[in-house]
């Protein structure tokens, strides 16, 4: 089988190599051949050595896939042979709260990565596919929908007619808006593209704004919300735009932290917080009971992920270098 694996940090140290299939566990495991992946922004950040500096090498990245499962260990009764099914990136993490070890569970750092044909994974890290998907929207899901689910619903319990802000048009972003009108808020979004924001107004969003041409988009949420700011606020992006993200939201509001795009300390108005009684709750994805939720949710909605471009298996590189240039909408792909 083939898999891809860096052993210096940089996009340009990841090689394709073959390999010997790593051998089934006796208990509890499932060897899957993986038939999608999708892309993170998170796996740039692994590739680059900035998401942990101390990540044993070689490595093989890559968090989200799906596929077939071809071999079971003993004790396995959640999965068959033949299974279709889709991975669950924070992997011990199968319900309630989110415990300090979780971390060290997440697939593609510090466990191995999916960027391989085959891979063997504990049965309790995956899912079942949702009714009607095929293998690449199922591998879109794990981080990108989870993480935008735990924003809106576990920990901002959006309600219908509630108003959510959301930044950019990548992955975490565009399955917020899709997510947020299934459960009947408006939605604002931003983006640096007249094109992609149009593109956002087809799949729902109320109001959209172009971040670049409008640097001063917190005071233009305020206006389209009567003065009063969004009831959440989706932070993907981080320290870049969280002062303005936090004068866009509304007393007794909630900012979902999710993102790091662009470095991880910044200065605060505190002031804004406490004076508005804002909660800043920190999102790491989510649970795989919480996945479940979710699958239910978008099979309820007809929720349908939007595939930017797909790549074959031995374009990752190509494919991670497309995600880095920041030109998609929504997610990216590669087929095995
Ligand atoms: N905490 C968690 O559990 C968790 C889970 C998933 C992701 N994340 C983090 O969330 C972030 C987004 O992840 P992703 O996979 O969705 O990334 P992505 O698909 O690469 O999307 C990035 C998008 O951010 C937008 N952007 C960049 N700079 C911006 C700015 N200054 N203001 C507004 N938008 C800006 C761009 O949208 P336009 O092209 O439209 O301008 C860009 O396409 C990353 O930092 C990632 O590490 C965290």
């Amino acid at each position: 089988m083939r898999k891809f694996t860096f052993d210096k940090f940089g996009l340009k140290n990841l090689k394709l190599v073959h390999a010997e299939p790593e051998p089934l566990p006796p208990t509890g495991c499932v060897r899957v051949d993986l038939t999608a992946l999708s892309l993170n922004y998170r796996d740039l950040l692994v590739l680059r050595g900035s998401y942990n500096p101390k990540l044993a090498l070689p490595a093989t990245p890559i968090s989200d896939a799906a596929g077939v499962v071809s071999e079971v260990s003993a004790g396995v009764t959640r999965f068959k042979v033949g299974d279709p099914v889709v991975t669950h990136a924070v992997s011990r993490w199968i319900d309630g709260p989110c415990q300090a070890d979780y971390k060290s569970s997440m697939l593609g750092c510090p466990e191995p990565g999916m960027g391989a044909e085959q891979v063997v994974l504990p049965a309790d890290a995956l899912l079942p596919l949702p009714e009607g998907y095929d293998f690449a929207q199922a591998a879109t899901l794990p981080i990108a929908a989870l993480t935008a689910w735990s924003a809106l619903v576990t920990e901002g319990d959006v309600q219908p007619g509630q108003s959510v802000l959301t930044l950019g048009t990548g992955g975490v972003s565009i399955f917020a808006l899709q997510l947020a009108k299934a459960l009947g808020a408006k939605v604002i979004i931003t983006s640096s593209s007249d094109e992609k924001l149009a593109r956002a107004a087809q799949l729902g969003a109320d109001h959209t704004i172009n971040y670049t041409t409008n640097p001063k988009w917190d005071a233009e949420v305020q206006r389209l919300e009567n003065g009063l700011g969004v009831n959440l606020t989706v932070e993907t992006i981080g320290s870049a735009t969280f002062g303005q993200s936090l004068r866009a939201t509304r007393t007794n509001g909630i900012i979902a932290l999710v993102g790091a795009l662009h470095g991880l300390a910044c200065e605060v108005n505190l002031a804004h917080i406490l004076m508005n009684r804002i909660h800043v709750a920190g999102i790491f994805v989510d649970s795989r009971a919480a996945f479940e939720d979710l699958i239910r949710f978008i099979e309820q909605h007809h929720i349908r992920p939007v595939i930017d471009r797909r790549f074959p298996f031995d374009e990752l590189p190509r494919a991670l270098e497309y995600l880095a240039a920041g030109r998609h909408f929504g997610k990216i792909v590669v087929e095995i």
